[in-house]
């Protein structure tokens, strides 16, 4: 089929090539052909279940397409640019497969329901496999959080040194954050998984179709209720965009951490061989590739989202070609955030190494306690503004001669406060500082492994989406 015999004889001559090449989406879109074929297959079912084309049609139309299926699966079919899009490739090949009756398949039917479908069935299995590399990103942060309650971490508001850590809690913040982003795929898989099939170019068709019947066959929930909506619609690439965006801001937010973590001003974590790369110039260098590249590639998604918002606003109902452009920022999406949450599973999993010597030590040389002789203080009835500035003189002067304030002899400290006793050491300990948080969702031990069973069961809570 030429360009010209695509179109209705109201077309003289064919596209021009440079033309017929910009206007062609066949380059990105094949990548949705199995689900094209998949929804055709049950228009065609759908066809014949009405009677709008007999049952042996529809039985021959199905088994045509699913020998398309295997053609591709097999490398040989590769269709070019005259074909168009993938719609059009797969009825052009069905043609020349089954000819005549090939041609009753687009009846009741138009590429612009036909491309959300397809849309609709990519994106709902790409959300589900996004899910599971979520699950396996999960899995991999609760281990090492279970091996590492004890393991202390300096913990900073605005990067100064505040309180210390767990390790095992600062983990498990990046847990839950990531347990909202797979809620949330959830949540945007509701309105995904909507029928457009049926909708026609717009209105509707003027044939005794059954849109509920297709969509079942489909495993769709529900059908758009407004054919015009229908194909208009593409709030959901939106939201997965948005829904994807939030992870790799998360993402982005680890790979920050692990990249200081790993530099020789922190050296909290060792990079492990096969997760980290050379320097082609200065042979001392390791560089932490793999969280600068998923720190890097998180503005491909943002900028996805910004192109779709705007290629949205204020386009008239109902298609238009613009929405082809919705393809390549949700593949280039869906493969930038499957790329990224499997390096980083694997980076979690065999790329890092915790210095528990290092991180020990960390957490014994700084003012990170200073909250706690506060708190001591408040504890026996000192009104805590009172305590607070009491403490940061102290800190004042331990800076002036240099020392920390587990350095004070009991004399000092009773000298700045008669509530002092002998067991204010024991109190500004880092262990002690971190266990005394016991507030619920604290970083106290006694919270954690309570936080580690919530995760456990969070991560095996499968209801249908949520
Ligand atoms: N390739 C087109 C797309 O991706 C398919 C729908 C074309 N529809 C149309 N009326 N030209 O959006």
């Amino acid at each position: 089929m030429t360009q010209q015999q695509t179109w209705s004889q109201r077309f003289e001559s064919a596209l021009h090539p440079a033309i017929a090449r910009f206007n062609a989406s066949i380059n990105f879109d094949i990548q949705l052909i199995e689900y094209d074929i998949t929804g055709s297959q049950a228009h065609a079912k759908m066809l014949a279940h009405t009677g709008i084309i007999s049952t042996e049609e529809g039985e021959k139309l199905v088994s045509g397409l699913e020998k398309i299926r295997q053609e591709y699966r097999q490398g040989d079919f590769n269709p070019g640019v005259d074909a168009e899009d993938v719609h059009f490739a797969v009825e052009k090949r069905l043609t020349e497969i089954l000819g005549d009756v090939a041609k009753k398949l687009h009846t009741a039917r138009s590429r612009n329901d036909q491309v959300g479908t397809d849309t609709r069935l990519y994106l709902r299995d790409q959300i589900q496999q996004i899910r599971h590399l979520i699950r396996d990103f999960q899995g991999v942060l609760v281990e090492i959080a279970e091996e590492n309650i004890e393991t202390l971490i300096p913990g900073y508001t605005h990067l100064q040194r505040a309180q210390p850590l767990s390790l095992a809690h600062h983990l498990l913040a990046y847990f839950q954050m990531t347990q909202r982003d797979w809620e949330r795929l959830g949540d945007v898989l509701r309105r995904v998984n909507i029928s457009p099939l049926g909708c026609g170019a717009l209105a509707g068709t003027t044939f005794p179709i059954d849109r509920h019947y297709s969509a079942k066959l489909l495993d769709f929930d529900a059908v758009y209720e407004n054919s015009l909506d229908g194909v208009s619609d593409r709030d959901f690439a939106i939201e997965f965009l948005a829904a994807a965006s939030l992870i790799m801001v998360h993402l982005s937010r680890l790979s920050e951490e692990v990249i200081f973590w790993a530099s020789e001003e922190f050296r909290f974590v060792i990079l492990k061989d096969s997760c980290a790369t050379g320097s082609s110039i200065m042979p001392q260098k390791k560089n932490p590739d793999v969280p600068e590249l998923v720190r890097g590639k998180t503005g491909r998604v943002f900028g996805h989202l910004q192109a779709l918002l705007v290629m949205m606003k204020g386009l008239p109902l109902a298609y238009n070609k613009d929405l082809q452009e919705d393809k390549e920022a949700l593949f280039d999406s869906v493969n930038t955030v499957k790329a990224c949450l499997e390096a980083m599973t694997i980076l979690l999993h065999e790329g890092l190494e915790f210095r528990t010597q290092r991180l020990a030590e960390a957490v014994c040389e700084d003012f990170s306690n200073a909250t706690d002789v506060a708190d001591y203080l408040a504890a026996k009835g000192i009104p805590f503004r009172e305590a607070y500035n009491l403490v940061g003189k102290v800190v004042k002067t331990c800076i002036a001669s240099k020392k920390l304030l587990k350095d004070l002899s009991l004399d000092e400290w009773k000298q700045l406060h008669t509530a002092f006793e002998a067991d204010i050491y024991e109190a500004i300990s880092p262990r002690q500082v971190v266990a005394a948080r016991n507030s619920y969702g604290g970083t106290g031990f006694a919270q954690i492994s309570k936080a580690l069973t919530r995760a456990r069961s969070q991560m095996t809570t499968h209801t249908n989406y949520l």
